[in-house]
């Protein structure tokens, strides 16, 4: 069986497809480009939910195959939960990993004596042709810290810090990443409904 992941980020689909390899999932995962879509998804809701539906149900309208989208981002608690849905925009459209990153830095040295905990959270949708969908969620608890620790992932990977392992998500290979992250979480639930996909 194939399936579309409804994303352009070369990371989340090598996680996606490690993550499945790892939990034996016969699926295959195909891209966007696979499947000769190029066009412009407009994520404007305000929730990871509401964005998710967006992309997995325009893709799978499109391509009359089972795709699932994540909408994922990042909470830090002591900046009211941003930055949230707009995680991959924080410092304006278009902004880089790193811009973002320098945001987030900087709006936390404004905030000395507060603690610096943070979650990721990933919501997974899946849209059948047939009109049905599910959504799953999983969530990955951290901090920030102040300076950028690994490389070669994405977003705000190399400044999350996650205790239990006493590395950054970017210090971690992608089995390691996989089974700590919001994403590996919400993919092992997901295989809960496996069902869905028959
Ligand atoms: P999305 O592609 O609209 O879901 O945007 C998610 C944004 O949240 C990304 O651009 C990253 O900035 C951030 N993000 C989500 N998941 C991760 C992750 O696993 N590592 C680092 N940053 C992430």
């Amino acid at each position: 069986m194939k399936i579309v992941l409804a994303t352009n980020n070369a990371h989340k689909l090598s996680e996606f497809k490690s993550c499945f390899a790892q939990l034996n999932v016969g699926a295959e995962i195909v891209s966007l480009s696979e499947i000769g879509f190029s066009g412009d998804i407009v994520e404007d809701a305000d929730s990871f939910e509401g964005n998710a539906y967006i992309k997995a149900k325009t893709i799978c309208d499109f391509s009359g195959m089972i795709s699932i989208a994540d909408d994922s981002g990042l909470i830090v608690d002591c900046l009211s939960n941003a930055p949230g849905v707009y995680s991959a925009r924080y410092a304006g459209e278009n902004a880089t990993d790193r811009e973002n990153i320098d945001k987030l830095l900087y709006e936390l040295s404004l905030r000395p004596d507060e603690a610096k905990t943070a979650r990721f959270v990933c919501c997974i949708c899946v849209c059948r042709p047939d009109g049905e969908h599910i959504f799953v969620r999983g969530e990955s608890v951290g901090e920030i810290i102040n300076e950028l620790r690994g490389e070669g992932t994405f977003g705000y990977d190399p400044v999350f810090y996650y205790p239990p392992l006493n590395k950054t998500f970017a210090e971690m290979d992608s089995v390691e990443k996989n089974s700590v992250s919001h994403r590996g979480a919400a993919i092992a639930e997901l295989l809960k409904n496996r069902e869905f996909f028959e």
